[in-house]
C-alpha cells in the first residue's frame, strides 16, 4: 500500500506544538506528590465543565468507563436493554455489556451515520433503559424524545455538542488520537444533574461515599484519572479552539477538492475528528492515494463475532457504511502543502 504523504495522524508532532507547557505540567505534578484526585483532575473538571456548557464533569479512567458509569448511575443493570447505533466503535456496545445489560444495535442513518431515529423508536420495549446516541466521526446527531433516558456518547465530539440532544449526561474519551487526547488512557461525564454528578464520583472510587466514615454505599471498581492526565489535558483544552477550526479547514478543503466523492452529511458544529469519505472500491481508493488511510470502522456491531448475538435487526446501511467508510488525514499540525497533496490526489 502506498503511505507517501501525510498519516491520518501524528501525535508526536502534537506533542511538539505544546512545549515547553507540557512538559512544566507533567514536571509540577510530578513534583506536587499528589497523584490522583488532586487539583490538576479538580481544576480540569470545571475547566472542560465550562467549555461544555454544562454543570459538572467527572473525570474517570476512559470513555468506555465514563459511558458505563454513568449507565450504572442512571439504575441501569442486569435485564434492561440499551439502544445503539449498530456503526460505532466496539466500546459503545461494550460499556453497556459492562453494565450488565443488553445493547440492542439499531441501523445508522445512511448520510450522517447516526441513529436512525424511526428504527430507534421502533427498537423501544418495555425492557429499554437508555438509548445512545453516538455523535460519530465528531458531527453531532439530532435524535427526537423516545420516552427513555439518553446518555450521549461523544467521544469523538469536544465541543460539537449544541444541546440539539437533550441528555442525562455526555460521555467523553481522552483517548490520545481523541480531538482532546491525553498521554494515556481517560475520560470524563459532563452533566448538569448534580445528583448524577455525585454518584459517578462515588462509582469511580469504589463506592466510596464517605473518606472520613469509610463509608462505602456501593458496588463497584477504580476508575479514577491519573493527575497527570488531568494535568495534560489542561495545556491541550487552551488550545482546542484553535484545532478544531484547523480541522475544520481541512475537511472543507478536501470536500472542496473533491464534491463528487461521497462525504458525511455537513453540520455547522461538526468538529471533524474524523474526515471520512465513502468509497465503493475501498481496497483500490487506499492502494493508490497517496497518503495515509485507515477505516473507523470495518465491522458494524452486528458483524463483530463478539456481538453478534445481540442482532435483532437487519442494520444494511451500517454494513454499508463499514464497508465503505475510509480515513483521511485530518490533524491540526498538517501543513498547507500536506492538505494540498491530499486535496490534489482525491478523486
Ligand atoms: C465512539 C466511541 N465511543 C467510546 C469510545 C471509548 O473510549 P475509550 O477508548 O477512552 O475507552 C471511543 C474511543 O475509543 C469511541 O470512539
Amino acid at each position: 500500500m502506498v503511505t507517501m504523504g501525510p498519516p491520518v495522524v501524528d501525535l508526536g508532532r502534537r506533542a511538539a506544538s505544546l512545549e515547553p507547557q507540557l512538559s512544566e505540567a507533567i514536571t509540577r505534578v510530578v513534583r506536587s506528590g499528589v497523584y490522583l484526585l488532586g487539583p490538576e483532575t479538580a481544576a480540569f473538571e470545571s475547566e472542560f465543565a465550562r467549555f461544555c456548557g454544562r454543570a459538572h464533569a467527572v473525570a474517570v479512567a476512559s470513555g468506555t468507563e465514563a459511558l458505563r458509569l454513568a449507565m450504572v448511575a442512571i439504575g441501569v443493570g442486569p435485564g434492561d436493554e440499551v439502544i445503539v447505533p449498530a456503526f460505532t466503535a466496539v466500546p459503545t456496545a461494550a460499556a453497556v455489556c459492562a453494565a450488565g445489560a443488553v445493547p440492542v444495535p439499531v441501523d445508522v442513518d445512511p448520510d450522517t451515520a447516526g441513529l436512525d431515529a424511526e428504527r430507534a423508536t421502533d427498537a423501544v420495549t418495555d425492557r429499554t433503559r437508555a438509548v445512545i446516541p453516538v455523535h460519530l466521526y465528531g458531527r453531532p446527531m439530532a435524535l427526537p424524545d423516545l420516552g427513555v433516558p439518553v446518555i450521549e456518547d461523544a467521544a469523538q465530539a469536544h465541543g460539537a455538542l449544541d444541546a440539539a440532544v437533550p441528555s442525562v449526561a455526555s460521555c467523553y474519551s481522552f483517548y490520545p488520537t481523541k480531538n482532546l487526547g491525553g498521554i494515556g488512557d481517560g475520560g470524563t461525564v459532563v452533566t448538569d444533574d448534580a445528583a448524577l454528578a455525585d454518584r459517578v464520583r462515588q462509582l469511580r472510587q469504589h463506592g466510596l461515599h464517605d473518606a472520613t466514615t469509610y463509608e462505602h454505599i456501593a458496588v463497584s471498581g477504580n476508575s479514577r484519572l491519573s493527575e497527570l492526565e488531568a494535568a495534560v489535558l489542561r495545556v491541550e483544552l487552551e488550545r482546542l479552539p484553535e484545532w478544531t477550526a484547523r480541522r475544520r479547514a481541512i475537511a472543507a478543503a478536501y470536500r472542496a477538492a473533491a464534491p463528487s466523492l461521497r462525504w458525511q452529511e455537513p453540520h455547522a458544529r461538526h468538529v471533524y475528528h474524523l474526515c471520512v469519505a465513502r468509497v465503493e472500491d475501498r481496497d483500490a481508493f487506499r492502494a493508490q492515494m497517496p497518503f495515509g488511510t485507515a477505516v473507523h470502522y470495518a465491522r458494524a456491531i452486528t458483524q463483530q463475532p463478539a456481538y453478534a448475538r445481540f442482532s435483532r435487526f437487519a442494520c444494511r446501511r451500517a454494513d454499508a457504511w463499514a464497508a465503505e467508510c475510509v480515513s483521511l488525514p485530518c490533524f491540526p499540525e498538517m501543513t498547507d502543502d500536506e492538505i494540498e497533496h491530499v486535496s490534489r490526489a482525491l478523486p
